[in-house]
C-alpha cells in the first residue's frame, strides 16, 4: 500500500470506531458496535503493517502469534465475575505499550546523538508517564480484584502528603525530559517515579472503589496511546488513542455520578476501609430475622399481579439468570406482569445486569433503569432481590453516617412484599449491614441464589 493511502486507512478506521462507539450505547446494538469497532481496528493493524517503514516482519510475526494466543485463551478461559480484572490487565499491557515504544524513540534518538523537536519531546514524557503509571496501577487493581493484595484499602501516615510530592517530582523530571531529552539520568528518574506513582496512587483505594479506578486507568491508557501516537507521528494511533481517553473518562464520571461520589472522593477518601465492629454505622442490632423457603414465596406468588426483579452481584456469583427467566417465564404465564429493575453500579463493572440478562435472552424492553422504576414499587406485589444488596440498602437514603449515604438505590422496601435470596446474613460489597432484612415486609429466602430459583420455579408450578 503506497504511504498516501495509509491516512485514508486510518481515517476509515476512525470512523468505524465511532460509528461502534456509538452503538454500544444500547446493550441491543452493542453487538454490532463490537463489530464496526474490530473491522476498524483490523483495519488500522494491517495499513500499520504494510508502513514502508517496517524492513523486517518476524519480531512483529511473533509478537502476533504470542499475544494472540494468550489473548484467545484469556478470553475463553475468564469468568464473567473475572471480567474487570482482565480489563485491569488488557489496560495495563496498553500502557505498558505505549510507555516501551516512547521509551524506545527517545532512546533511538540518544543513539543516533539527535534531539527529538516539536511537541515530541513533551508526547515522550506523557506517554512514559502516563503509560507507566497505567502500567503498575492496574497491576494492583488487578492483584486487589483477584484477592492477591486484601481488598481494604492500604493507608499510612503521611500518605497524600507522600503522593503529593511524588506527582511533584514527576512533573519536575518530565520538564527536566522534555527540556534535556538526552539526559537519560533524567529519563531513569522519570521512568520510576511513574511505575512507583501508579502503586502508591492505587494502593490506598479499597475493592469496592477498584471498577471506577480500572475505567479511569482505561482512560489514562488511551492518552498514554494518544501520546505515542504523536511520538511516532501516527494518525491512527492519535485518533484511537484519544477516543479511549474520551470515553474512559464519560464512563468514569457515570459511575461516579451513580454512586453519587465525587472523582476526588473515590480516590483520596480510602472508601471501604470501615469494618463492621459494633457500634460502627449498619452494625447495631436490628433485631432477628426469620428464614422463608421458596414455597412461602410461592404462595405469595400466586396471589400477585406484578413482581420486579432486582439482580445484583450475587446473582453473577450463582450464574442464576438462565434460572431467573425460567421463574419469570413460568410467573408471566400465570398473568403476573414482571419487570427488571437495573441499578446502575448493580454488580462489579458497568452493564454487568445487562450482559448477563441478555445472556438469558431477556428481551430489553423489560429492563427498566433505576429513575423510572422507582416509582413503580409502591404499586408492585413482590420486590425479588436476587443477590443485590448495598444497591437496595434504604440505609444510603436516610443514614449520614453510612458509607453509602448518598447512593441513590432501588427503593425495593415500597412494594407489598420483597423477598431477598442470599446466603446469609454478610454485607454487600461496601461491608456495610442492611436494615431492610429486618422489615416487616420483607421475607429472606436463604441459599445459593440459583438452587433458590429453581426450587421457586418448581415451587411455583406445584402452587398454581
Ligand atoms: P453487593 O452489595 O456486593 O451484594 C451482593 C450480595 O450477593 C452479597 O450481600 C452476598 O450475600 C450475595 N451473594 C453472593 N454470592 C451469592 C450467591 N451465590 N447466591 C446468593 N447471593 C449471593 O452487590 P450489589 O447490590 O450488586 O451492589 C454492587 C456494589 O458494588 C455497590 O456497593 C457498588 O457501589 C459497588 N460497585 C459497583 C460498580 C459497578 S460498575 N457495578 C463499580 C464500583 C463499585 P451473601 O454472601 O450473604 O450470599
Amino acid at each position: 500500500m503506497s504511504d498516501s493511502l495509509i491516512p485514508l486507512a486510518y481515517l476509515a478506521a476512525a470512523v468505524l470506531f465511532i460509528l461502534g462507539l456509538h452503538n454500544l450505547s444500547s446493550p441491543r446494538t452493542a453487538p454490532r458496535g463490537n463489530t464496526l469497532a474490530a473491522v476498524g481496528m483490523l483495519i488500522a493493524v494491517v495499513a500499520t503493517l504494510l508502513v514502508e517503514e517496517i524492513v523486517d516482519y518476524t519480531v512483529i510475526l511473533a509478537g502476533v502469534v504470542v499475544g494472540s494466543t494468550i489473548g484467545v485463551v484469556l478470553a475463553l478461559r475468564i469468568q464473567m465475575t473475572a471480567m474487570p480484572q482482565m480489563v485491569a490487565l488488557l489496560n495495563g499491557f496498553g500502557g505498558a505499550a505505549s510507555a516501551l515504544v516512547a521509551s524506545a524513540e527517545l532512546l533511538g534518538y540518544a543513539r543516533r546523538g539527535e534531539s527529538p523537536e516539536g511537541v515530541v519531546p513533551i508526547a515522550i514524557v506523557l506517554g512514559v508517564l502516563i503509560g507507566g503509571m497505567t502500567f503498575t496501577g492496574s497491576l494492583i487493581a488487578f492483584a486487589k480484584l483477584q484477592e492477591l493484595l486484601g481488598g481494604a484499602p492500604i493507608t499510612y501516615r503521611g500518605q497524600q502528603v507522600v503522593n503529593a510530592m511524588l506527582g511533584l517530582g514527576a512533573l519536575g523530571l518530565g520538564v527536566g525530559v522534555a527540556l534535556h531529552p538526552l539526559d537519560l539520568n533524567l529519563f531513569t528518574g522519570l521512568v520510576i517515579t511513574a511505575l512507583a506513582l501508579g502503586v502508591l496512587t492505587v494502593i490506598p483505594i479499597g475493592g469496592a472503589d477498584m471498577p471506577v479506578v480500572i475505567s479511569l486507568l482505561n482512560a489514562y491508557s488511551g492518552l498514554a496511546a494518544c501520546a505515542t501516537g504523536f511520538v511516532l507521528g501516527n494518525s491512527g494511533l492519535v485518533i484511537s488513542g484519544s477516543l479511549v481517553g474520551a470515553s474512559g473518562i464519560i464512563l468514569t464520571k457515570i459511575m461516579c455520578d451513580a454512586m453519587n461520589r465525587s472523582l476526588a472522593n473515590v480516590l483520596f477518601s480510602a472508601f471501604g476501609s470501615v469494618t463492621q465492629s459494633p457500634g460502627s454505622p449498619g452494625a447495631e442490632d436490628r433485631g432477628t430475622v426469620t428464614g422463608y423457603t421458596p414455597e412461602d414465596a410461592a404462595i405469595i406468588f400466586s396471589n400477585a399481579r406484578s413482581a420486579i426483579v432486582v439482580p445484583g452481584y450475587g446473582m453473577a456469583v450463582a450464574q442464576a439468570q438462565h434460572a431467573v427467566r425460567s421463574l419469570v417465564d413460568e410467573l408471566e404465564l400465570r398473568g403476573v406482569r414482571v419487570k427488571y429493575a437495573i441499578h446502575p453500579v448493580a454488580g462489579r463493572m458497568p452493564g454487568h445486569m445487562n450482559v448477563l440478562l441478555a445472556e438469558a435472552k431477556v428481551p430489553y424492553e423489560q429492563l427498566v433503569e433505576m429513575d423510572e422504576i422507582n416509582p413503580e414499587f409502591p404499586e408492585t406485589d413482590v420486590a425479588l432481590v436476587i443477590g443485590a444488596n448495598d444497591v437496595v440498602n434504604p440505609d444510603a437514603l436516610t443514614a449520614k453516617e453510612s458509607p453509602l449515604y448518598g447512593m441513590p438505590i432501588l427503593d425495593v422496601g415500597r412494594s407489598t412484599y420483597v423477598f431477598v435470596l442470599k446466603r446469609s446474613m454478610n454485607p454487600g460489597f461496601a461491608g456495610v449491614q442492611n436494615p431492610l432484612f429486618y422489615n416487616d415486609n420483607t421475607m429472606m429466602i436463604f441459599g445459593d441464589a440459583k438452587a433458590t430459583v429453581m426450587k421457586m420455579v418448581e415451587a411455583v408450578r406445584e402452587y398454581s
